[in-house]
């Protein structure tokens, strides 16, 4: 049945959600408190490399409607929320954007209306933040108004991974409101008892990424400590059909989810007296490993140059190829290499960054980004090409990269 729905928050998440929503039928407001990113999306044009223009346009033309105004999302009957759940610089949840969203509709929902939140978070917040704000307000939840949590396991910049595929996981406050919720969504879905258990399922599915990625990053020290090859170690390892799941070492893990995610869960249990050295180590191992190859890319330099190694990297004129947390993506939150670029700058080096899947992002303006645009001879001018993101773009040329390159280090294969 067709329904009218709100969707808060229009970014990496709630985009595509508008478009979800429209293809099953529903009438879809898209609220945004950023007024650039809804006046684009209102002129047809998608602030993410995700969403095609032509899939704005779509939607617009589907009678979709992009606004900030708050009377426009007054008594739909549903709300979903799809804001940002990010940690501050000591790792600290910082669910204001929630409490925010909250605040938005707590006075524009009807009886009888679904709120579902999508954000991630740590187990306990849908009832903190929204059954326990719901309730205050008068309304039973459960009879008057239906509350839901169902994360969002979009994989960006993975085309085979459209999200309405994907299985959903959904809890209820009530028995009644996960049957609301399941009738929403539709196919696809697993439910499970409440509404913590589906907060800490997600949780625990990017903290398993990031246990898993740390333990890569052990595995590259030691394999390069017995000069191993750590990539045919894991490609042989890979070679058992149970049991086990590649992973692979990494400069340090980049976006909006794994290296916050995780953080959201110690601070959570912190405050309960529990101790969750595991996860707490990965995450070091993570931050260290910026450092680890930092001192890799100098030795290589060493190797290459047989010279002073630090002046050597002093005096380089280097191109960062990819600039993005990873491939194919033009989203740059928490990317190692921005703060590797950083690193090197400090170590007086001139890097100049190439990333043309950033750069031919519409809309945005990337200051000290450029585009190579196939023009590859221009990296003869470098002293070394560090090829840090492998968009498939330069994937597809890379031999005309290495050959146009004096020394060519691949970061995406160490
Ligand atoms: N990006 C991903 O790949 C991904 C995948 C799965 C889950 N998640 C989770 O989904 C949530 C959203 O992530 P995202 O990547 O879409 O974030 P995002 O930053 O891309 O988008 C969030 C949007 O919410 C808007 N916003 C903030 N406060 C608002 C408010 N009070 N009212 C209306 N709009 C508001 C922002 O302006 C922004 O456009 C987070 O909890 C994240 O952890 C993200």
């Amino acid at each position: 049945m067709e329904k009218e729905v709100v969707v808060i928050g229009l970014g990496y998440v709630g985009l595509p959600s508008v478009v979800n929503h429209v293809k099953k039928g529903h009438k879809v407001i898209g609220f945004d408190i950023d007024k650039r990113k809804v006046d684009l999306l209102n002129k047809g044009i998608s602030h993410l490399d995700t969403v095609t223009d032509e899939t704005v346009q779509m939607l617009k033309a589907n009678g979709t409607v992009f606004t900030y105004e708050e009377q426009l999302i007054r008594e739909k009957d549903v709300y979903i929320i799809d804001v940002p759940t990010p940690i501050d610089k000591n790792k600290i949840p910082d669910l204001s954007y929630i409490k925010s969203a909250v605040e938005l509709i707590k006075n524009k929902v009807k009886i009888g209306s679904l709120i579902i939140l999508e954000s991630t978070t740590y187990p306990g917040t849908t009832e903190e933040y929204l059954v326990a704000v719901f309730s205050k307000l008068g309304y039973t939840i459960g009879v008057d108004l239906f509350i839901a949590y169902s994360p969002e396991r979009i994989d960006p910049g993975n085309t085979q991974s459209l999200s309405a595929k994907i299985p959903r996981i959904v809890a209820g406050h009530t028995a009644e409101c996960l049957s609301e919720a399941k009738l929403f969504f539709g196919s696809h879905v697993s439910s499970v008892s409440n509404l913590k258990t589906a907060e800490l399922a997600k949780i625990y599915e990017n903290t398993f990424r990031l246990v898993n990625i740390a333990l890569a990053d052990e595995l590259q020290i030691i394999s390069d400590d017995l000069s191993i090859d750590v990539y045919e170690v894991l490609e042989a390892a890979a070679t058992k059909p149970f049991g086990f799941m590649k992973f692979t070492p990494s400069l340090g893990i980049g976006g909006h989810c794994i290296p916050v995610d995780p953080y959201y869960l110690t601070w959570l249990m912190g405050a309960r007296g529990v101790e969750t050295p595991l996860i707490e180590t990965a995450g070091e191992i993570n931050d260290s490993m910026l450092d680890y190859y930092l001192n890799k890319i100098v030795a290589y330099i060493g190797k290459n140059h047989d010279k002073n190694l630090d002046k050597k990297l002093d005096e380089m004129k280097i191109a960062i190829l990819g600039i993005t947390y990873k491939k194919n993506v033009a989203d740059t939150r928490m990317s190692s290499v921005i703060s590797l670029i950083q690193k090197l700058k400090e170590r007086n080096s001139t890097i100049v960054v190439y990333d043309d899947i950033l750069y031919s992002t519409t809309n945005i303006t990337q200051n000290n980004v450029s585009r190579l645009e196939q023009k590859y001879h221009q990296l003869k001018e470098f002293d070394m090409v560090i090829y840090a993101v492998n968009h498939q773009l330069y994937e597809d040329n890379k031999a005309n990269i290495i050959r146009n390159s004096q020394l060519f280090y691949d970061l995406t294969l160490v």
